[in-house]
């Protein structure tokens, strides 16, 4: 790797970073979380490459998913374990209903950093620096609030190591279970007619266990029935926190950012001369790139080289978010480019980036039919490219939260109100994520 060091990213132009006003403060918590023991291993992290190495040849499916923003004030183990609960919910009814492995990620413990679109925010006649995410300021409106804070970064990793070490616990200790499917239903969800296909499906899980026990084949003797693998991955934003977090690994001599197994670059701060891609080639992790409308094929492939210059499988995931209206006419061209050039890549969809918008009560949301469709669009765009379409890109929670319109229970933009919960961009709810999940199972099963 040619004049790449963990710090080489701070000699370029850098977007969406804040301006910290003190920069002693600054260097001070950079030198104390340097020292911080690591996240996660670089073993892990070269295990979930091999299972990407899966996804892209078709064999697995990549599901990703989780708040937008996590915040401090939404930190509690309930919450956790809820968004554990239904991510398992999902990735159990694709497995079973769709035939496939999936790959767990979550956009958990480190999702803190966010891009806005704009450096300030004005509410009346007041005008304020944008909030960032809780490792930069604070939400809430007023200017003490908003001034970036160094020592956010503190509260941000030991917030990240005690829900990693929560999830690690429900991975292994027995919630993860496949005999424990039927308690994954989240009770508000226990009256809606996804739960009802839920239970139903968990009850054929169940005749299907009893008979592999009969078998000889039981949770004792098999660790993949009892437990599972989870991984995490952020946003690689807040390049002082990532590099503090990027350490050699002893057994291989590579570089690893040991803030989370997979880390990825987003549609804003992807420049191919920029930082974010200049950090993000040095490190050996899986990562992701967004693709956005804006992204043009001989970008996306001068990317890749830079990016993935071995072309080593699992290492790289393209994240399209085109949205709803755009997909079926912006992504074949990407697909096509990468193709021709014969990357290996995963492909995976994020159906929430490009649906955004605001409803005339102010609020900012998504509409659950667009996400549907984009996501059939980008299957049916594989399909007709013979190409594979690898996973979805999510913002959810286990939470009965309305801030998505639309599903099943028919959230509309005046029930937004009665729980919109979400720091930054809306999240499908427990119901409706399950409702994805049903429809990308029965399209993998067509595939298959
Ligand atoms: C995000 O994933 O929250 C995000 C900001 O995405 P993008 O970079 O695709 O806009
Ligand atoms: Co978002």
């Amino acid at each position: 790797m040619s004049n790449w060091n963990p710090s080489s990213w701070r000699d370029k132009p850098i977007l969406q970073q804040p301006t910290y006003p003190d920069d002693t403060l600054l260097h001070n918590v950079e030198n104390e979380i340097k020292n911080y023991p690591p996240l996660v291993f670089a073993g892990e992290a070269r295990n979930l490459k091999k299972q990407l190495a899966d996804v892209a040849a078709g064999r697995a499916f990549l599901l990703q998913g989780g708040d937008c923003a996590e915040s401090f004030s939404e930190f509690n183990a309930d919450n956790i374990r809820d968004t554990f609960k239904a991510l398992l919910q999902m990735a159990v009814v694709m497995t079973f209903a769709g035939g496939v492995p999936v790959v767990k990620v979550g956009r958990m413990g480190g999702q803190f950093a966010k891009p806005r679109s704009s450096d300030t925010e004005t509410i009346g006649d007041v005008t304020l620096p944008s909030y960032r995410g809780d490792i930069i300021n604070s939400v809430e409106f007023t200017e003490s609030a908003r001034i970036p804070d160094p020592k956010r970064m503190i509260r941000a990793y030991n917030q990240s190591v005690a829900t990693l070490n929560l999830v690690r616990a429900f991975a292994s200790g027995g919630l993860a279970d496949l005999h424990e499917v039927h308690k994954w239903n989240l009770d508000f969800a226990s009256q809606g007619t996804m739960s009802e296909k839920y239970e139903d499906l968990s009850s054929r899980i169940q005749d299907s266990l009893r008979f592999m026990e009969a078998c000889g084949v039981t949770s004792r003797t098999y660790r993949t029935l009892r437990e599972t693998d989870f991984y995490t991955s952020h946003e690689a934003l807040l390049l002082p926190y990532e590099e503090a977090f990027t350490r050699q690994d002893s057994l291989t001599g590579n570089w690893y950012d040991v803030s989370a197994h997979m880390l990825w670059i987003g549609d804003r701060t992807r420049q191919l001369d920029g930082a974010h891609v200049e950090f993000m080639r040095g490190i050996n992790n899986p990562i992701g790139i967004k693709a956005g409308p804006s992204m043009e094929p001989e970008d996306l492939v001068r990317l890749c080289h830079v990016l993935n210059p071995q072309n080593e499988a699992g290492r790289l995931n393209i994240i399209v978010r085109m949205g709803a209206d755009k997909v079926a006419k912006g992504m074949p061209k990407l697909v096509r480019a990468i193709e021709s050039e014969g990357f290996n890549v995963v492909w995976s969809c994020d159906p929430m980036h490009g649906n955004v918008y605001k409803t005339s009560t102010g609020y900012k949301s998504r509409p659950v039919d667009a996400i549907l469709t984009e996501m059939k669009q980008f299957f049916q765009v594989h399909k007709a490219e013979g190409t594979v379409a690898g996973g979805v890109h999510l913002e959810m929670t286990g939470k009965d939260v309305t801030e998505c319109t639309g599903g099943r229970f028919h959230i509309s933009e005046e029930d937004l109100k009665s729980r919109y919960h979400t720091h930054c961009d809306p999240r499908l709810n427990a119901d409706q994520s399950l409702e994805l999940a049903f429809l990308i199972a029965d399209t993998l099963r067509e595939a298959r």
